[in-house]
């Protein structure tokens, strides 16, 4: 199926915009291009600003009509998701896309992984849930995700490798979804399958190279991957779903929605603390 006719299914986006972090690269800028097409209006956040400002000309060239800005934001730091949200003050917001993330930093980096991931995404969802609380709230995990054990996660964590650790962020991204679903938000739980961005940019030279051959083989494109996320964000029947690939593995395809799965709310109610403890 054509992706442009695919998208065009859901209706257009006039009027509504769109705040979209990690959208200077990858797949946050392959959704916030699609929004564009389908006429919606783009707010792009990431720490790059020279490819946030291409990002940006990206955008213009596809909707002259729409509204396309970035903001910096380095979502491993608190301060500045402080000063990201007071500079979101007086935009009105119809859909959030946390899609801002990394995977295995530089060795001697333990920890960033997931602070970047977790602590940084519920902090800033915090925010933005308080600001924008009608809004339509998109949590992006991982078809590679793990649970902590009965131990919890600050002690899974304590003895994760780097691969480990990325698993471990994207398991506290979807207890993020359940929780602030259960406190009643519209949210939305998306997972893009696997596909060839600059998220390995960390691996060492030769892992990368095996990992680009990995990635090439499944042809999953940003462009159909960041699917998930723009369907997260526009169908209103995607509230309460998981939404992914529909392929083999949920490797890739066009997405497909399926009601949340069971979630411990044990787990979850440790990992609130651990976040708590984490942003204080
Ligand atoms: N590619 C896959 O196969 C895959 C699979 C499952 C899940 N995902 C998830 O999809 C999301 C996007 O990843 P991608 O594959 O598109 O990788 P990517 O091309 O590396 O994009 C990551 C984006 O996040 C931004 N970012 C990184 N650290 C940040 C920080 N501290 N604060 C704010 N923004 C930050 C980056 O921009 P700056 O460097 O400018 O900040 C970039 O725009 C991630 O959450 C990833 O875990 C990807």
């Amino acid at each position: 199926m054509d992706i442009e006719k695919y998208l065009s299914s859901y209706g257009r986006q006039e009027g509504k915009t769109f705040l979209v972090t990690g959208a200077s690269s990858g797949l946050g800028l392959e959704a916030a291009k699609h929004l564009a097409r389908l006429g919606g209006n783009v707010l792009l956040a990431a720490r790059n600003e020279e490819r946030l400002r291409v990002a940006v000309e990206k955008l213009k060239a596809i909707n002259t009509k729409g509204d396309y800005r970035y903001f910096l934001l380095d979502q491993s730091d608190a301060a500045s998701i402080e000063a990201f949200v007071k500079a979101l003050e007086g935009e009105k917001i119809d859909a959030v896309i946390y899609n801002a993330g990394i995977y295995f930093p530089r060795k001697g980096e333990k920890g960033l992984t997931f602070k970047t991931n977790a602590v940084g995404t519920y902090l800033l969802s915090r925010k933005l849930l308080a600001l924008y609380p009608k809004a339509r709230h998109v949590y992006v995990g991982s078809i590679m995700h793990f649970k902590p054990g009965k131990k919890g996660f600050e002690n899974a964590l304590a003895r994760a490798g780097r691969q480990r650790e990325y698993a471990l962020s994207k398991e506290a991204i979807r207890m993020i979804f359940h929780l602030d679903l259960e406190a009643g938000y519209d949210c939305v739980y998306v997972h893009p399958g696997i596909s060839k961005t600059s998220i390995i940019r960390s691996f060492a030279p030769v892992i990368k190279r095996l990992a680009n051959g990995f990635l090439y083989l499944f042809v999953h494109h940003p462009v159909q991957a960041s699917l998930v996320e723009v369907v997260g964000a526009i169908e209103d029947r995607a509230k309460g779903q998981y939404v992914y690939p529909r392929g083999l593995f949920q490797i890739s395809g066009f997405p497909k929605m399926k009601k949340a799965l069971a979630y411990n709310q044990e787990e979850a109610e440790d990992l609130r603390g651990f976040l708590e403890r984490q942003s204080a």
